[in-house]
């Protein structure tokens, strides 16, 4: 039988309230809302006061508390009130993806210690059952690829540039009028929020925890109309895709870019703030989740079934990290792109490997070739700062194998490409 949970919560805004209300309107499980700490003194709260308060010890120091429920959005706090509640032998429930993503190893670990549950199924994909299904039907089969389209703003605002035809910047500022952009995008636009939910997902996938400081993230802040007008003549939607993705048996790559994706993807028809998983089993073959990537309900929901697996005393297994030691996260891989540039000396920072086509005119130049994934990491910076646009066009990833040969009493690296 389950027991009635205690909780006290972190943070009330959009998530928050989600939760308050699918927590109060849901009908099988019920728990218990001791405290909600919350930051601003001055913001008037839809609930009773006594409920309400800005000290942290509130919660922590309460030994009746059992369940943390942390969604507040300063990761570094988050991450201090996270680990805090783990030490006094709290489980804790947490949406916030950026602290997983910075802190994985010490959470991990903190967990082992301690032996208690984190759970987090609400951080990555919202409302998708993502990380459970990882974790519980994809426990000992082994995974090609976890991929999709993890972010809702910036799928947003590319339906809005292809299907509606409007500008980037113009995407932009409506995605920001209907709430789905913050005042300050970067987070999304520029690709780090779906890094982050990779970093993760990369964990139950493969059984791995990679700093995200290697992970590159290219993003869609460099679209410009003539992108746009070659993605839409050729019949492509342009989606921002993590790709989390094996190489071979102890090599696998993780990074995030826009890419060109055709009518017969899966993805094709999953369209503004809407999020899609594709997860690829060794034996299973290809699978399909879709739903709201975010939003107060929809995340609260997600939040929600954490609380409730608490309440039978579940916690992630791990079971691919015990298994999947001899895996190494790589950026070694060649990857097919389109890159729109604009002058000669753009192209010569770039040593393509192939370049398959080759189009110049004065306002607008592009090669479509295979370059490798770790020099556009390296010159990611570049990129930005003039403004080019980078997006995969083909899913086909090849690793880089670098073998030693001895040439003449020297070691030498010499690169081979293996095809899939
Ligand atoms: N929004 C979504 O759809 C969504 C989806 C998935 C995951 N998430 C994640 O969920 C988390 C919360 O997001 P949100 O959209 O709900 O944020 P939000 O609407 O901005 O609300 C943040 C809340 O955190 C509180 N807070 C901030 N610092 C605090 C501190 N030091 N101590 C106590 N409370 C503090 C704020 O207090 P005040 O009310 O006093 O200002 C506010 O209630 C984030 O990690 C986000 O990445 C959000």
């Amino acid at each position: 039988m389950a027991e009635k949970l205690k909780i006290g919560l972190f943070g009330f805004g959009c998530v928050g309230q989600g939760l308050y209300h699918v927590l109060n309107n849901s009908t099988g499980f019920k728990a218990s809302l001791e405290c909600i700490v919350v930051k601003d003194k001055t913001k008037k709260r839809p609930i009773a006061s006594e409920l309400i308060s800005y000290n942290k010890w509130d919660v922590l120091d309460n030994g009746d508390i059992s369940v943390v429920v942390e969604l507040i959005d300063d990761a570094e706090e988050a991450f201090e009130i996270v680990s805090e509640a783990m030490r006094r032998g709290k489980h804790v429930v947490t949406a916030n993806k950026k602290m997983l993503a910075l802190h994985l190893n010490e959470l991990y670990a903190l967990q082992n210690k301690f032996k208690v549950s984190l759970l987090y199924e609400a951080a990555a994909c919202g409302s998708i059952p993502i990380i459970r299904t990882l974790e519980e039907y994809f426990d000992n089969e082994d995974l090609k690829r976890v991929t999709g389209i993890f972010n809702g703003t910036t799928n947003f605002i590319l339906t809005q540039t292809i299907n509606e035809r409007i500008s980037y910047p113009d995407a932009l500022l409506l995605s920001q009028e209907k709430g789905f952009a913050e005042s300050d995008p970067t987070n999304d636009v520029e690709g780090y929020d779906p890094k982050y939910k990779a970093v993760i997902l990369a964990l139950h996938a493969f059984g791995k925890i990679i700093d995200e400081d290697k992970v590159l993230n290219l993003g869609i802040t460099t679209l410009q109309d003539e992108d746009i007008q070659y993605a839409s003549e050729k019949g492509y939607k342009i989606k921002l895709m993590p790709v989390i993705e094996r190489l071979d048996d102890d090599k696998f790559s993780v990074f995030v870019a826009p890419r060109f994706i055709s009518k017969n993807s899966q993805l094709y028809n999953v369209d503004s703030e809407f999020n899609g998983v594709i997860v690829e089993g060794k034996f299973s073959g290809e699978q399909f989740l879709q739903g709201r990537g975010a939003g107060s309900l929809p995340t609260g929901a997600a939040v929600l079934s954490d609380v409730s697996a608490l309440s039978y005393g579940y916690r992630y297994e791990f079971k691919k990290y015990a298994q999947s030691q001899h895996v190494e996260f790589t950026n070694e891989v060649m990857v097919e792109i389109y890159l729109r540039y604009n002058n000669p000396a753009d192209l010569e920072m770039f040593d393509f490997k192939e370049i398959n086509q080759k189009y110049t005119e004065e306002k607008y130049s592009y090669v479509v070739g295979t370059i490798n994934l770790n020099e556009l990491r390296t010159k990611r910076k570049y990129i930005l700062d003039n403004k080019l646009f980078i997006s995969l066009v083909s899913n086909k990833l090849t690793l880089i194998v670098k073998t030693p040969v001895v040439e003449k009493g020297v070691v030498e690296e010499k690169s081979k490409i293996l095809i899939q």
